[in-house]
């Protein structure tokens, strides 16, 4: 199957209360390992791209080259959207250029009429091309490539505002940071999510930093709304646990060991584990 917008995929989700997993992307490992979940769960999935993946993998054509040859490949069926995560204006056209299906405006940082004028002229440009897109209202927390949030509680106003754009899915900040959570997190606020809701009615609402929420927490965002959840750390974590083990006990010094293929096999199955317990988790299991 081509890749398809995500705006498809959200509205059956916000309808079925469940969420579609947003899996960042860092190489062709990471790829491979969550389309092959998804196919073999049945489930939609969205490929998140950050700018500094996006750059590290040599540009956003790169990336969608190796997206969709690889959907053909592997037989993917399942509904793949590939994805800007937190663009910024320029980055949005770029991924639009290298033929993403979908894009992100974090257009956060911005004062608001800035973000609004802003994330208008985007929607109207994505949507003219059939790409789906995403804003953000209050910046989520945490540091991801370099772009550091303080993890507000958004504006339900100013999120009805932004969806009534026509967005197709809005990131709202309820709390939530990228990365790991620290040991003194309050938790998400879900009297703001509520709030958000209440307001933005049947917009598919998204949830950044997914690394970390704890299962109740995750259920009761989805109850309130969230129709997709962001991971990307905890992939990264994973990996880096099933690689150390490996060397460390000494496996890459066995016979050919040091095969890359041998040598990122592990770490590749626990990114698979890891994407198929969120899946499990968010709902998306034989939804696609
Ligand atoms: P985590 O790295 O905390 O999982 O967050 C991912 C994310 O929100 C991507 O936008």
């Amino acid at each position: 199957m081509a890749l398809v917008n995500a705006a498809e995929m959200l509205k059956k989700a916000k309808a079925g209360h469940y969420a579609v997993g947003q899996f960042n992307i860092n190489n062709l490992e990471w790829t491979k390992a969550i389309l092959l979940t998804a196919q073999e769960l049945s489930s939609p999935v969205i490929l998140g791209v950050s700018e500094g993946a996006g750059k590290y993998m040599t540009g956003f054509k790169t990336v969608a080259a190796m997206v969709k040859a690889m959907i053909e490949e592997l037989n993917i069926t399942v509904p793949v959207a590939l994805h800007l995560d937190h663009g910024t204006y320029e980055g949005c056209y770029k991924c639009i250029k290298a033929g993403f299906s979908s894009i992100m405006f974090d257009g956060s940082h911005y004062p608001f009429e800035e973000n609004l004028a802003k994330s208008q002229e985007l929607v109207n440009v994505a949507h003219g091309l059939g790409l789906s897109i995403e804003c953000e209202v209050g910046s989520i927390g945490g540091e991801e490539d370099g772009v550091v949030g303080m993890g507000e509680c958004a504006d339900p106003e100013e999120c009805k505002i932004i969806a009534d754009l026509g967005v197709d899915m809005l990131a709202a900040g309820i709390g939530n940071i990228h990365g790991k959570y620290p040991d003194n997190w309050q938790g998400l606020s879900f009297e703001t999510l509520d709030a958000i809701q209440a307001k933005t009615g049947e917009m598919p609402l998204v949830l950044h930093g997914g690394t970390g929420i704890p299962a109740d927490m995750i259920k009761k965002a989805i109850s309130l709304g969230v129709s997709k959840i962001n991971v990307n750390t905890e992939c990264q974590l994973s990996f880096q646990e099933a690689t150390r083990k490996y060397i460390e006990e000494g496996k890459d010094l066995q016979g050919k060991g040091f095969d890359p293929r041998k040598l990122l096999a592990p770490g590749f199955e626990a990114i698979k584990a890891t994407v198929k317990e969120k899946m499990e988790l968010f709902g998306s299991v034989g939804k696609a």
